[in-house]
């Protein structure tokens, strides 16, 4: 590179990622396919539209780009072009579910999502999100004693309060959710059934964890967490007499967006086809595994896994423990100076407040990319606990 500077920070990003233990649940480590991809010459090309349907000259080659990635993506979770509509356009994950809500939903209408404190995400009508803002958000919690979702408290709040979508998939939720069941709870107050399934989409993929499609009627997810492509995100629409598909596409472009990032699109398209793979399905159970094993020895050495364990990728560790350990954001500082890196995270019903919250977020998907097994996990368990008790 001929920009010095910033060719030595890429090294010593690179230096650093190579020298951790990275458990951001969020995180993980794209293939050497998926980086040349990006930074490719695709860049170059501005794309206002759709493929057939540009406003530029010369989308020739990105069309098929385009076309490429919808294709995958719809085959990736199994979905009939004539029942499912994808566009593969978003920035990202939060603008990406803004503008599922600005097509779907009519402002000022109501948004029902999980609280933040209870593994909810900003974009889920958190009062500080502009979807809190424009929207009315309705937040349920999970329960106190079970720390699990609480179907009939949901529905009973629903039948209540008759929200317009409400979203299901989560920041900092490790079960599994029961799609069956939130489609029930929109039926019962006719509402639309919004997934996000950020978090688990490469779980979906690899067979790891349910799939929210037979329940849903849009589902978004970003593509970099557990699906391990490039930072972007995707949303599906059903294809019916509603015409979601239309509305979606005109509130992508030009409602909120300019031209579509081609190069990280074909950077999506290389991750759908990885993640399509027999190895990805060993990839993703592989991922469960490891979580479910550290989370147990976290909890066999005292410990306070939310929820008792894991179905997935993430776990919520309790590190404060009502005084009796330390407060989420020092647990965080703790393992980062010993070269484990965590986010600090609020628990259900948090007394600490969010920038100081009582517990951290862990996630295994990056560490078995790196091909660590449940063995490496009973290990990494004792060193967590050594650095957190400060022995
Ligand atoms: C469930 C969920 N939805 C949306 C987002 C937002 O994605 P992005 O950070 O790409 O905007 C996240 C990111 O953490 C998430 O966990």
């Amino acid at each position: 590179m001929k920009d010095k500077q910033i060719e030595k920070l890429i090294k010593e990003e690179e230096k650093r990622q190579k020298s951790v233990v990275n458990l951001i649940a969020s995180e993980n480590i794209v293939s050497d396919d998926v980086l040349k991809a990006l930074g490719s010459k695709l860049t170059n090309k501005y794309a206002e539209g759709y493929p057939g349907r540009r406003y530029y000259g010369g989308n020739q080659v990105v069309d098929k780009v385009e076309n490429l990635a919808i294709a995958r993506a719809l085959k990736l979770f199994k979905l009939k072009p004539t029942e499912w509509h994808v566009n593969v356009q978003p920035l990202s994950g939060s603008p990406a579910n803004f503008a599922l809500y600005t097509a779907l939903v009519p402002v000022g209408g109501k948004i029902m999502g999980m609280k933040l404190s209870s593994g909810g995400h900003l974009t889920h009508g958190y009062p500080g999100s502009m979807t809190g803002k424009l929207w009315k958000p309705v937040q349920f919690e999970l329960d106190k004693n079970t720390e699990v979702i609480d179907y009939d408290a949901i529905k009973k709040l629903a039948v209540e309060e008759k929200p317009n979508i409400i979203v299901a998939g989560f920041t900092a939720y490790p079960r599994v959710v029961d799609f069956k069941k939130f489609r029930e709870i929109a039926d019962a107050c006719g509402a639309l059934l919004h997934v996000d399934m950020s978090h688990f989409a490469g779980l979906v993929a690899g067979l790891a964890y349910p799939s929210p499609f037979p329940y849903a009627d849009s589902v978004m997810t970003t593509t970099h967490k557990s699906l391990r492509g490039p930072r972007h995100a995707i949303l599906f629409v059903k294809k019916d007499e509603r015409e979601f598909d239309k509305k979606l596409d005109k509130t992508i472009i030009p409602g909120l967006f300019g031209g579509p990032h081609e190069n990280t699109i074909a950077a999506a398209a290389v991750a759908f086809l990885e993640a399509s793979k027999p190895e990805f399905k060993k990839y993703a159970k592989q991922v469960v595994k490891n979580a479910r094993v550290l989370a147990k020895e976290l909890q066999k050495l005292g410990w306070h896994i939310i929820s008792g364990g894991t179905d997935s990728h993430l776990i919520l560790m309790d590190t404060w423990m009502d005084g009796k350990g330390v407060p989420g954001k020092i647990a965080s500082d703790k393992l980062e100076k010993a070269g484990i890196i965590v986010n600090m995270n609020t628990i259900p019903g948090d007394p600490r407040p969010p920038m100081d919250p009582s517990g951290i977020r862990l996630g295994t998907c990056a560490e078995t990319t790196r091909g660590k097994k449940e063995s490496d996990m009973v290990k990494l368990a004792v060193r967590m606990d050594k650095i957190l008790r400060g022995k």
